[in-house]
């Protein structure tokens, strides 16, 4: 930090073929106060799908960008997301993770809001003056929230652009995961929970390559290959893309199967004969070339700046905050087509399982990777400068990082307000 101004963070240097992230970012705490500023408050934040809240009444409460949430449908059907935080003197209305509810009554002196968010009763009234407004009072929202397609998101900032402009090129990747039920999607019971001791930024770039596959997942590529899949195709054929302001998706063809959509041999003749009819049903919807694109390429798609969709062998969707620049608090969902026999369904949630769940053959190595990087980013002062620049000499593959370039561009745009990033490399540490 220098007179109050971040030094550039980032070395993006076309010339040089060069690209790399300064590790201060990744354990500075004065960046991550920029970070909830410039980065969390200005941009469009997942909430929750609204399959969660079926019903009249129905909320689930959970920190969203630092802040307690309650995502509710009132009891007239709009779902609406409120502050879980009394007008009051700030005690948290709501205490339970999920549930249905037409009033929240304050649990430290008793003041009741229906599932509107409006005040509808204080104890004693009678003890307040003229100014004490009770329809001023109601629980409060954040200044933006929108629903695209069953998801949503909260903006902390009321001059944000539009969800659509925002997400630019990455509304395409959205309607592929979307697309793929007649009947719609909707987020399978239940919320994983966990946390990493790593910079949140790190989830980022481990979500969106291909490159640590090989050697960071041996044991689940043996596992597939011990069950008969075909794993000969090292790397997979694939590409990462930049979407725009900061949206980023890597692309790729995958050795395992996708519930209705890819057959595995592990899922038998039957399934087989039941993908085949769900594959003609696509090809009649969308097209031969777009249906192909829906089953049979697998998407890690980033909103940015924290939400990552993986569409690949179940659809996970995962968003994560940072309590301190080298900890952070992961949550994931499990998202399927609402029209799922239970047999797939169970195949589905094996799979979330046995490769994206916390408990995983895949997540367990990746959280021991980042957090095997943020305890090599103690010696930032020796070792200063992270390497990012692999594809950048050919047409991005699966296996390269121009996805995760094209994060790093919009982040140090918004922290250090600098376009192109400098090119000499001499940049000294910053906090
Ligand atoms: S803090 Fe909620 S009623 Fe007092
Ligand atoms: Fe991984």
């Amino acid at each position: 930090m220098e007179n109050g101004r971040i030094r550039n963070l980032v070395v993006d240097d076309p010339k040089r073929c060069l690209f790399q992230v300064h590790r201060s970012a990744y354990t500075s705490p004065e960046i991550l106060e920029l970070e909830r500023e410039r980065v969390f408050d200005r941009s469009w934040i997942y909430v929750g799908h609204e399959s969660e809240v079926r019903n009249p009444g129905d909320f689930q409460s959970r920190d969203v960008c630092g802040r307690p949430i309650i995502l509710i449908r009132d009891s007239d059907g709009e779902v609406r997301v409120l502050i879980n935080s009394c007008t009051h003197r700030g005690a948290q209305v709501c205490r339970e993770a999920e549930g249905n509810a037409k009033t929240f009554q304050c649990f430290y002196h008793a003041w009741t809001f229906n599932n509107h968010g409006d005040l509808i009763g204080v104890p004693d009234a009678g003890g307040y003056g003229p100014a004490f407004k009770k329809e001023e009072l109601g629980l409060k929202s954040p200044p933006r929230i929108t629903n695209y397609r069953g998801l949503i998101f909260l903006s902390f900032d009321p001059d944000i652009v539009d969800f659509v402009t925002y997400v630019a090129g990455a509304k395409e990747q959205l309607d592929l995961i979307m697309d793929q039920s007649e009947a719609g999607m909707e987020i399978v019971g239940g919320t994983h929970l966990y946390s990493s001791r790593a910079n949140w930024k790190m989830l980022v770039e481990n979500s969106l390559e291909s490159y640590h596959v090989a050697p960071l997942h041996k044991s689940y590529i043996d596992y597939l290959r011990a069950v008969g899949n075909d794993v000969s195709r090292a790397p997979v054929r694939g590409f990462g893309k930049e979407l725009g302001n900061g949206n980023a998706v890597e692309e790729y063809e995958g050795n395992w199967g996708r519930p209705r959509l890819r057959w595995d041999p592990r899922w038998g003749e039957a399934a087989k004969r039941e993908i085949d009819e769900y594959r003609r049903r696509l090809t009649e919807r969308f097209g031969a070339e777009h249906a192909l694109r829906i089953a049979e390429w697998n998407r890690n798609v980033l909103i940015y700046p924290n939400l990552m969709i993986n569409d690949i062998m179940g659809i996970t969707i995962r968003t994560f905050y940072p309590i301190t620049p080298d900890y952070m608090e992961v949550r994931a969902w499990s998202m399927a087509p609402a029209d799922e026999s239970p047999a797939w369904r169970a195949r589905r949630l094996d799979n979330f399982l046995t490769f994206l769940g916390p408990g995983g053959l895949s997540t367990p190595d990746d959280n021991e990777a980042m957090e095997s990087c943020q305890r090599g980013f103690r010696a930032v002062r020796e070792v200063e400068w992270s390497d990012m620049s692999r594809g950048i000499v050919r047409e991005s593959q699966a296996v390269d990082e121009e996805q995760l370039r094209s994060f790093w561009r919009k982040w140090n745009l918004q922290i250090t307000g600098s376009r192109r990033a400098r090119s000499s490399g001499r940049v000294r540490r910053v906090a």
